[in-house]
């Protein structure tokens, strides 16, 4: 203390002005970031011994080949064949090396690991920036206690409890496209199956989520299958990359940016939101209430579940995360499976001797027909006796390897690891290696289409539609990990597709319930634009 009695700091401290500060610790953070991400990796990278393809020019990369469908295949086998079954790619850059990875034994541990290998968090934001957060994006504790949620809401029973919808909805669909057919004057007609499918799939996957009817079939201008449609399509829209980081990064800013592709994302997330939460505050009514609910959707279930008294409090999920939950299922699960069935629709007009075969097979058990009076007993041996078809099993599970709705995942590593390998890899100095060591922060490629149609593994008609393969595997099939019969379709492990079975049972009903009316055959220059997600 001084004499006056006011406190004494000393000499006086050199001072910034808060003007000068904040840009020099910005440009500080900047810089750092530029050395430790952009320069270092150029000069000096963890992966720099495996090896791999060079990189195309600074900005290049080699990952725009590896997800091109009209050279991907060849792309990973001639690199595989090259590099070995695990190679470094470059991704937005030069600075940007990840792996890549073929190697069954790779994929099964990463795949396991979950701990361990998790979605690199610019993938996490896109995802909640479009369908908010939810199985997709949440990892640890969070993620399996919504897994164990939704798992259950997908156990046997209540799947068998979806069949009475899927079911009308295919019935509906077949019947409208007889009509179509009925009223041409040669019993042929031209349309498009791709906007009947996607809008069943949609009804379908609505309905068993949400208990409600979502009518896309029958109305031609429907509010929800624009809105899942418009939200779907802006995501191939380009707009400028600083635009899209920050609004990916900030997601509470996307309504601020005044782009047409936020304007969208922001309206269509609103139109969701709005009638999500309607639904949810309707079911949790009925569940409070007296009333008896005899809903068994996707919906009613969470709200159930997370009210057991099993589950503490401080893990039971708000309404906004259940409804990120049913937004996930809608999203994730209506266009993935419209796209099984409308490549096995497309296969079999490409392969009609196929087609003709199949369509003997699936006369032997009868359609449904919505003016039988079925119960939900006869309609689970009524699916039995589908399930059990063995040319349709064979052609749905030959669409499935050749043409999987997801072309591939990445994953990246949270600690330094030595991942085990099928066999040693030769490094780059000519040394080998029986593990792959990654360290922290490492990304790492798992190509799921490319691993099922590998030749090495598959035989030489990989690239074949051949259902008939399924008869007779090749041995070294069942090296690989995937969840669907070895396939890497569904993915594996932990968080392998959580709708599979739904998917399986989807496809089989829609497909028995269409190809046993009607054939098939491609329109004359038919082209398809086949996108990699
Ligand atoms: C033919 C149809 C389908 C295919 C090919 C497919 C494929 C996949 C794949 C490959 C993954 C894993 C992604 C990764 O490893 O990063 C996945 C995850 C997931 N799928 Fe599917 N899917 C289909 C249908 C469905 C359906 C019908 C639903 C829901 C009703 C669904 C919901 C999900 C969810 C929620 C996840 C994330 C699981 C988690 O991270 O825990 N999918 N799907």
């Amino acid at each position: 203390m001084g004499e006056s009695g006011a406190l004494d700091f000393g000499p006086a401290m050199p001072t910034i002005s808060y003007a000068l500060a904040i840009p020099l610790i910005a440009g500080g953070l900047v810089a750092r970031y530029l050395v430790v991400n952009v320069a270092l990796p150029i000069f000096w990278s963890p992966v720099a011994n495996i090896p791999g393809p060079s990189a195309p020019g600074f900005w290049g990369s080699n990952l725009y080949g590896l997800f091109n469908s009209k050279i991907s295949w060849k792309l990973h086998e001639e690199f595989m064949q090259k590099f070995g079954r695990t190679f470094r790619v470059f991704g937005v850059a030069k600075f940007d090396q990840r792996l890549l990875t073929l190697d069954p034994v790779a994929i099964g541990y990463i795949l396991r690991k979950t701990s361990i290998y998790q979605r690199p968090w610019p993938t996490k934001a896109f995802i909640s920036s479009i369908i908010g957060d939810s199985l997709f994006s949440s990892e640890g504790l969070k993620h399996k206690c919504q897994r164990r949620i939704a798992d259950h809401a997908f156990g046997e029973r209540n799947l068998q409890s979806f069949l009475p919808t899927i079911f009308a909805r295919a019935s509906q669909m077949t019947e409208k496209w007889i009509s179509i057919v009925e009223k041409s004057e040669d019993g042929q007609a031209k349309f498009d199956v791709a906007e009947w499918v996607v809008r069943l799939g949609l009804d379908i996957i609505g309905e068993v989520s949400l208990g409600v009817e979502i009518n896309s079939l029958r109305e031609k201008n429907n509010l929800l299958h624009e809105t899942y449609t418009e939200l779907f399509n802006v995501l191939l829209k380009r707009q400028h990359p600083l635009l899209t980081f920050f609004g990916i990064q900030v997601p509470r800013l996307q309504p601020y940016i005044p782009t047409e592709v936020f304007a969208t994302l922001t309206r269509c997330k609103a139109i969701v939101h709005d009638f999500g939460m309607k639904l949810i505050q309707e079911k949790r009514r009925i569940l409070d209430s007296a009333e008896k609910c005899p809903h068994r959707d996707f919906l009613t279930l969470f709200l159930k579940a997370n009210t057991h008294p099993d589950v503490p409090y401080e893990q039971r999920m708000s309404d906004k995360e259940l409804l990120d939950i049913v937004n996930t299922m809608l999203s994730a699960g209506s266009e993935t499976t419209a796209l099984a069935i409308l490549w096995t629709l497309h296969y079999l007009s490409l392969h009609p001797e196929v087609q003709d075969r199949l369509q003997e097979e699936l006369l032997t058990v009868p359609t449904y027909s919505p003016s039988q009076v079925c119960g939900e007993e006869e309609m689970v041996e009524l699916y039995k006796a589908i399930d059990s078809l063995p040319w349709l099993d064979a052609i749905i599970k030959e669409t499935l390897r050749l043409s999987p709705s997801v072309h591939s995942s990445i994953r990246v590593a949270m600690v330094d690891d030595e991942i085990p390998l099928v066999k040693p890899m030769v490094m780059r100095d000519g040394t080998t290696s029986s593990t792959l060591k990654v360290k922290r922060g490492q990304w790492i490629h798992l190509p799921y289409e490319a691993c099922n149609v590998d030749r090495e593994i598959w035989g030489d008609d990989a690239w074949e539609f051949k259902p008939e393969r399924w008869n007779c595997l090749p041995e070294a099939v069942s090296q690989l990990p995937g969840a669907y019969h070895h396939l890497m379709s569904f993915g594996a492990g932990p968080r392998g597709c959580i709708g599979m079975k739904f998917a399986h049972m989807e496809m089989k009903v829609v497909l028995h319930q269409i190809v046993s009316c009607l054939s098939f055959r491609a329109v004359e220059n038919l082209s398809i634009i086949k996108g990699t997600s």
